[in-house]
């Protein structure tokens, strides 16, 4: 049983008005709940849609869009509560998008439950939560707390309790309820922090020094990259300042040959490649041959080289085994660290799915430390906060390869500021902690010989 402070910590905060000068109400309303309804079909692409329907809908003013984005996400990221709050009041799942839409507005904008247009009985849970909340928690799960509370799948709930309680977990969810800043990684190959930040402030633009990636600045508030020079330049990118730290694990020496075995569009293959040493060749390799026409896209921007191969999801790798120095798996996983940024991806997977991921990932590791030369390093990481995603596919791969050798993370992190992170041999970084999103990282060296 979960305490009373928990449901309390839990509920979203009362939100302001719309500001006076947007819309009627009942215009913005029916907006709002048509666009909820098309996102409901598809939660799993719910950015896209929201994204897409706000710039569609020419019924919404410049007022109006940010107060119904700001309605859909709280929606999208409390949808369990909503329901069981619902629930509680006789609703049976009919009219979904219209008794979600005013639920919230009853429980987080205090509209009085009977000034809404769907029966005042269904709301009532919504006036006051705990008076539902406290009765249904008493023979209740941790995880189905936290799967309700949070929204959250229930496979996801009970995976982020295999390493931490319900007020942690609780506390790493609810920490990505809020907009994840915007984050750049300066191009250290052309340019430093210090320049950069001098240019943005003299563009009136707030922004600091990131805390954790010696190459990161975090802005303040929302910036329209595309009118900045540093931008039109290649001279930053986006990217989140965990994902930053992951790339810095790499290291390679000079003269060695990194791969990137999952670059996606490139975005750790391009940190790597902007720091490294001389003559280091990055080869960014990755299922989606349009992912990688993007990497090297991005590649030009930055002025980068990187070699990119599109691979095959089973076979044998087109590379000679045994001769990366380097080797990372940044592996699909279920995003439950980027939730801030994509709060529909909890409702990507379908159950079963889901709990195969492991075993997907320990496949890909297994897959590609084969490229991983004698002493060379795998770099193993996910944007997971699932145990068994992380820590748990490591140690499954070291059960199975003895003669790997973890090597501590504080051996390769050699900047202060990220020192901090390296008391644990691994790395993670979570969004309640370190205020980015959530990463683990493990660094295993080959054996010298085979
Ligand atoms: C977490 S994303 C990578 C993100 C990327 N490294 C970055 O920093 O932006 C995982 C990637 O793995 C790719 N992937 C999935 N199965 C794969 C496989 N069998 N081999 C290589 N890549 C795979 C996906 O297409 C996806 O781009």
């Amino acid at each position: 049983m979960a305490s009373a402070r928990i449901v309390t910590d839990a509920l979203p905060a009362p939100a302001d008005p719309p500001d006076p000068r947007a819309m009627p109400g009942h215009l913005r309303h029916g907006a709002g709940i048509s666009l909820l309804a098309w996102v409901l079909e598809r939660p799993d692409l719910a950015e896209q849609r929201i994204a897409q329907g706000l710039r569609k809908d020419r019924r919404l003013g410049s007022k109006d869009r940010p107060w119904v984005a700001d309605t859909l996400y709280g929606i999208l990221r409390r949808r369990r509560l909503l329901q069981t709050l619902l629930a509680a009041g006789g609703w049976q799942g009919e009219q979904a998008p219209e008794a979600l839409w005013w639920a919230w507005q009853v429980l987080v904008r205090r509209l009085p439950g009977d000034e809404a247009p769907v029966p005042s009985a269904w709301l009532r849970g919504c006036e006051d939560p705990g008076t539902v909340l406290e009765p249904w928690g008493k023979d209740r799960e941790p995880w189905e707390w936290l799967a309700t509370v949070g929204s959250l799948p229930d496979w996801l709930a009970r995976g982020l309790l295999e390493d931490r309680d319900l007020e942690q977990a609780l506390a790493e969810v609810l920490a990505q309820d809020s907009r994840a800043p915007v984050v750049l990684r300066v191009a250290a190959h052309r340019t430093t922090r210090k320049t950069i930040l001098e240019a943005l402030h003299a563009s009136g633009i707030q922004a600091t020094a990131g805390r954790w990636s010696p190459l990161s600045i975090v802005i303040q508030g929302r910036v329209h990259l595309p009118s900045q020079p540093c931008w039109r330049d290649g001279l930053v990118s986006l990217q989140d300042e965990a994902s930053q730290v992951v790339a810095s694990l790499v290291a390679p020496d000079p003269h060695s040959q990194v791969v990137d075995a999952c670059a996606g569009a490139g975005g750790k293959a391009l940190a790597i490649a902007a720091t490294a040493p001389p003559q280091v060749q990055v080869i960014a390799m990755d299922i989606r041959k349009h992912a990688l026409v993007e990497a090297r896209k991005r590649a030009r921007r930055e002025g980068l080289k990187i070699r990119t191969l599109p691979i095959q999801p089973e076979g044998p790798v087109p590379l000679q085994a045994g001769t990366a120095a380097r080797v990372l798996v940044d592996a699909p996983c279920s995003g439950s660290g980027t939730l801030r940024r994509h709060p529909g991806l909890r409702w990507r997977w379908d159950e079963a799915t889901a709990l195969a991921l492991p075993d997907l990932q320990v496949r890909l590791l297994e897959r590609y430390a084969d490229l991983v030369a004698p002493g060379g390093h795998l770099i193993y990481a996910t944007c997971s906060l699932w145990r068994a995603e992380n820590q748990g596919v490591v140690d499954r791969f070291l059960a199975a390869h003895p003669s790997w050798e973890p090597i501590p993370i504080i051996e390769l992190i050699d900047n202060t500021e990220a020192r901090d992170l390296g008391r644990d041999p691994v790395l993670t970084m979570t969004p309640h902690h370190h205020g980015t999103d959530g990463f683990f990282a493990a660094v295993l060296r080959a054996p010298k010989t085979v």
